[in-house]
């Protein structure tokens, strides 16, 4: 044994423990504080740094790596840049995954990113983008899941433990209540306290709860008017107090405000220090512990904090080294399976797909599908070699680009349909497109919309031209199919007029061959929306935007010094599916819903008390002639609709042509629950709940009853119940 962690049976806290009582001060605030390992203008790259979002320096003489921290969800980015000629495998959006409602596929993918970064010398993950979708027009909600916190936390916490498991720690991000990039760092989220614990908080909760991350990062935003990074609430409260969190938290980057009020309100690290308004957490922390205002222990905490979780993972024992075997044809075949299991078809009027193989001609439009597929930007924008590089926007200084990363739907669409001919067309002359689909059997058209980090959708519509081109297309020839890579849901005016719709999300390194699948019928679409499609904005609570042409608001969006307030009161816990449900709106396209090439029943759904816990069971059968999967969705409501009906459980079933299936799944007793603020705790109140397995969130095939003792919990996720 070389170093003094090396002991055999140490858990990671007494490991961290032993570190850190070697450790210098130095060495202390040298982990507290870091730049973006990403050179701006003149500044050269730290020593010793691979070149990415961040890197805090080893400490050798006690067996401890560096930390070398990468972004994000969606894969291993080199934004800027800045390994020129890295490879690495995209997996679809988060919105995509969500739609697979399929945990084991988030834990996979996972751990795919955890053995690529792993592979590149990386030892933290920013990944984990866990905030519920509030506003479906935010920049970043490809980079999330979806809107119910059930489906969030789950997913999310499942996509953070298979990266862990490769010896890298994950974050879950951006905490909490971070739905907008316009305005981000000025934009303050209100809502009041049980909203948030039933909502954005729930989210994070599961996901903590599921995947163990070692570290949180708070988002650029304001909660009730306190940035989330100095948020006494959201961190020392709820996350390190109820929910005894015991890694750290780090900011994000260019997002610390102060030393000693972020110190006390919870932040352990200051990430991208060079982007903030001065170095926080070395000199002016360093004042502030000397005059007694932040005690040394709190500086040993931070450090602590971030020992225990690189060895909780193992990222000390088995450091993360540059230059290890990737096989990348099997990383893409994870990102391709990944998109087949959470494309959702969308309309498929008289059955036009699966299209027929053999075609004499088919046509594909649009949206560079002959070079690529979409991807979302920003910094979780990942770049295999040979994407297609468009320009993008400008933040933190860096230019970024418009990636279509390299899986262009049109040559999957030619290796699996067997047609005679597919032609490829722009899509930029609608009527030379009008003109070329003429004598085509099917005409198959690629939309896109362009979300990023720090850009936020204006409206909801795609674009003038797209929309255009479809009804053109679709007023000349009636097998217009319609292939959607958007960052969100997007209103879809010529719905009613084209035969087939599916929704791609942005589907990563495999995209083209597994939207070419589901085309043609290799694969049974089997994707469910994770996101409400509104008819149009004004059925939002918020109908308007901030204008991100200015810092003043659109009227109703109240100013108070230089902060704009948005109040996600409004719409409360009843995020998206649930708002709609609450004022009795239709949305073009409901959470849960989509086609399948099969047909499914459901029958015998009977609820039942099993100890604390609430079991339902149902029997699901595949009732078409071909394999499919059905996904179950369980929603309660209490029977004098205290609340609208809420998803406690949800599952992915396959199943062969005729199988059936008993299906048995627990209720997440925090999904039943409200919470308390007055007495800090979860409450089921006693009585009759109605509980249903929906098609969709606005439709439930069968319902039954189940009366329930009044229960009250705290942190525990089983409550015990309190009265007969
Ligand atoms: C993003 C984070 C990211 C960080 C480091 C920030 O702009 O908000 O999600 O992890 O940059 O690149």
């Amino acid at each position: 044994m070389k170093y003094c962690w090396q002991q055999p049976g140490l858990s990671a806290d007494r490991q961290a423990e032993i570190v850190l009582a070697e450790m210098t001060e130095d060495e202390k605030y040298a982990w507290l504080s870091g730049p973006m390992a990403i050179p701006l203008g003149d500044e050269p790259l730290p020593e010793g740094a691979i070149g990415s979002a961040a890197f805090y320096p080893g400490i050798p003489r006690l067996g401890i790596p560096a930390m070398q921290q990468s972004d994000a969800s969606l894969g291993i980015t080199a934004l800027g840049n800045v390994r020129p000629g890295d490879n690495a495998t995209a997996l679809p959006s988060s919105l995509l995954l969500a739609s697979t409602f399929n945990p084991d596929m988030a834990e996979r993918s996972g751990k795919m990113v955890g053995r690529e970064a792993f592979a590149k010398g990386f030892n933290v993950q920013l990944a984990g983008g866990a905030n519920v979708i509030r506003e479906p027009r935010g920049g970043r909600n490809f980079e999330y899941l979806s809107e119910d916190p059930l489906l969030t936390g789950v997913m999310a916490g499942h996509s953070v433990l298979g990266i862990q498991s490769q010896h890298v720690v994950s974050t879950v991000k951006h905490f909490a209540v971070n739905a907008q990039e316009t305005g981000r760092v000025v934009v303050s989220s209100d809502l009041d306290e049980a909203a948030m614990r039933e909502s954005d908080l729930l989210a994070f909760e599961i996901a903590i709860d599921t995947g163990k991350p070692g570290a949180v990062m708070p988002g650029y935003n304001l909660v009730n008017g306190e940035w989330a990074s100095e948020n006494a609430f959201l961190l020392n409260k709820v996350l390190k107090g109820d929910w005894r969190y015991p890694g750290w938290v780090m900011s994000d980057w260019g997002a610390t405000h102060s030393a000693a009020k972020a110190a006390l309100a919870g932040l352990d690290v200051q990430s991208g220090a060079n982007l903030d308004q001065q170095v926080w957490f070395d000199r002016p922390l360093r004042e502030a512990v000397a005059a007694g205002i932040v005690p040394q222990g709190r500086i040993d905490d931070m450090v602590r904090r971030i020992l225990r979780s690189l060895f909780a993972v193992g990222a000390i024992e088995h450091p993360a080294q540059p230059g290890g075997d990737i096989d990348y044809m099997a990383h893409r075949l994870v990102a391709q399976r990944e998109a087949e299991q959470g494309i959702v078809l969308l309309k498929n009027r008289h059955s036009v797909l699966p299209l027929k193989k053999g075609a004499k001609r088919l046509l594909v439009v649009g949206a560079h599908a002959d070079q690529g597929v979409l991807a979302g930007g920003g910094s979780s924008a990942v770049t295999p070699v040979g994407s297609l590089r468009l320009p993008g926007i400008d933040f933190m200084g860096i230019a970024t680009d418009k990636v279509y990363q390299p899986s262009p739907p049109l040559h999957a669409i030619r290796a699996e349909s067997g047609a005679a001919s597919v032609d490829f067309h722009s899509g930029e002359d609608i009527a030379s497109a009008v003109e070329q689909a003429r004598d085509a059997d099917a005409v198959i058209v690629f939309a896109e919309e362009w979300r990023s980090e720090a850009l936020d959708a204006q409206g909801l519509a795609l674009d003038d031209k797209q929309n255009q081109l479809i009804a053109a297309l679709a007023a000349s020839h009636q097998q217009v199919i319609v292939v959607l890579e958007t960052g969100g849901a997007v209103t879809l005016q010529w719905l009613d007029d084209v035969a087939a719709v599916l929704q791609a999300w942005y589907p990563g390194s495999g995209g083209g061959e597994a939207i070419a699948g589901v085309l043609f019928g290799r694969v049974n679409p089997s994707g469910r929306l994770p996101v409400s499609f509104p008819l149009h904005e004004q059925q939002l609570p918020q109908p308007s935007q901030i204008d991100p042409q200015t810092t003043t608001s659109l009227p109703g969006v109240p100013v108070k010094g230089d902060i704009l307030h948005i109040d996600y009161n409004v719409e409360g816990s009843d995020v998206g599916y649930r708002w709609y449900a609450r004022t009795r709106q239709k949305p073009l396209l409901p959470f849960g819903y989509g086609l399948s090439y099969t047909t499914f029943s459901s029958s015998h759904l009977s609820a039942s008390r099993q100890g604390a816990g609430i079991e339902v069971s149902l029997d699901v059968t595949n009732t078409g002639d071909r394999p499919g999967a059905e996904v179950v969705q369980i929603y309660i409501q209490p029977a004098n609709k205290a609340y609208v009906p809420r998803l406690a459980a949800f599952a992915r079933v396959e199943l062969a042509a005729g199988e059936s299936r008993q299906v048995t799944l627990m209720l997440e007793p925090k999904v039943i629950a409200c919470w308390h603020s007055e007495s800090g705790q979860w409450v089921i109140a006693g009585g009759e709940y109605e509980i249903a397995a929906g098609r969709h969130a606005a439709e439930f095939m069968l319902t039954c009853t189940l009366v329930l003792p009044e229960q009250r919990f705290g942190r525990q996720r089983q409550p015990k119940t309190t009265s007969a």
